[in-house]
């Protein structure tokens, strides 16, 4: 059975993930470098896919998060808003498949801090943290405006909790729910955080974690925790509000909210992570406001939730 993630917080919540099996088939896993920004004569690497979607009128609220399921090629749209369809299932193709409300929180509801796994047809499977209730704890789990969470395929599961202030976590947990490892301070130092925003995990073992509130980038090692490194040098301006990896793993792409920017980042090989390096970027008009985003395994495609514009846009890679 599919299954995927609903973050949810109390002024946002975040479909954050997805894990897969397909209900019908009942199979499938789902499964530089000085002290400034080095911004090298920028290369083209993608452009935006005008045809996407087909039914742009099923937005109907703040589309503030997206989750790709690229095994089948389906895409998970969270919206926000009241009296509107929360969850909205498009194709990688642009075609709308089904949406849904039921148990997913208003935004400024009092159902929020917590984060839910439903499957791809929407039912909820399970509830971690407490409905209405924000919290610290960890025993049981308790969030404060949860922001993303990334799961990779061993079922492992990242989490950044996140916008609310109170915490300002990142916490690894096993399939499970077994915390495996966590950084829980908030600061400005290595491991520190204000406002984690987004995370996401590359190839070689590192987990990459938007900090959003200094204006910074961390890295830690996947297996145990510690602190590799941190980018300040791409982020004066504004502190990345999403991450996420191109495929080949060459890239990360790095969302500015209130700039209405994507940055491409050149991913360092394994090792020290050196200095931000940005090779592309991609300027979106004044007020579109791409707060999170994701990426086709398959294809490549990023799909970015902008919540100013309301809409979720798709940018296509021009070499591949
Ligand atoms: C669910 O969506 C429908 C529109 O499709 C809307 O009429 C209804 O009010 C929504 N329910 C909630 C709880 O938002
Ligand atoms: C977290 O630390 C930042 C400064 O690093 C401070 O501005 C903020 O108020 C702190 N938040 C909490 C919840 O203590
Ligand atoms: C974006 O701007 C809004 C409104 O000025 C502000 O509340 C928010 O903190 C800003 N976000 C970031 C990531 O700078």
């Amino acid at each position: 059975m599919a299954r995927f993630w609903l973050c949810a917080g109390c002024t946002v919540f975040f479909l954050a993930f997805l894990i897969l099996h397909s209900r019908f088939s009942g199979s499938s896993v789902l499964r530089e470098f000085i002290f400034q920004i080095s911004w090298r004569s920028e290369e083209i690497l993608y452009k935006l896919d005008v045809g996407w979607p087909k039914h742009s009128e099923y937005f109907t609220g703040a589309t503030f998060c997206v989750a790709v399921d690229s095994l089948n090629g389906l895409l998970y749209i969270a919206q926000r808003g009241d009296n509107i369809q929360k969850v909205l299932v498009f194709t990688e193709d642009g075609y709308f498949l089904r949406a849904w409300n039921y148990t997913v929180d208003t935004p400024h509801g009092s159902f929020g801090h917590t984060i839910k796994k439903y499957s791809s047809l929407g039912d909820l499977v399970q509830v971690l943290g407490t409905p209405g209730k924000k919290g610290t704890g960890l025993n049981p789990l308790q969030f404060d405006n949860p922001a993303e969470l990334y799961v990779e395929d061993t079922g492992d599961i990242y989490i950044v909790d996140g916008d609310g202030g109170l915490n300002n976590r990142l916490i690894k947990l096993s399939q499970d729910f077994l915390m495996l490892w966590l950084h829980g301070e908030n600061g400005t130092g290595p491991a520190k955080f204000n406002i984690p925003h987004s995370v996401t995990v590359d190839s070689s073992g590192r987990v990459w974690v938007a900090d959003r509130g200094n204006k910074r980038i961390q890295v830690f090692d996947k297996d145990t925790g510690v602190w590799l490194g941190a980018w300040n040098n791409c982020f004066t301006e504004e502190g990345p509000s999403s991450v996420r990896f191109t495929p080949d793993g060459k890239y990360l792409i790095v969302a500015q909210l209130n700039l209405s920017r994507l940055l491409f980042v050149a991913a360092p090989p394994v090792g020290s992570i050196g200095y931000c390096s940005v090779i592309s970027s991609i300027q979106l008009a004044d007020q579109v406001l791409p707060h999170l985003l994701d990426v086709s395994g398959k294809t490549g495609a990023i799909y970015v939730a902008e919540i100013g514009a309301k809409q979720v846009q798709k940018y296509v890679p021009l070499k591949s």
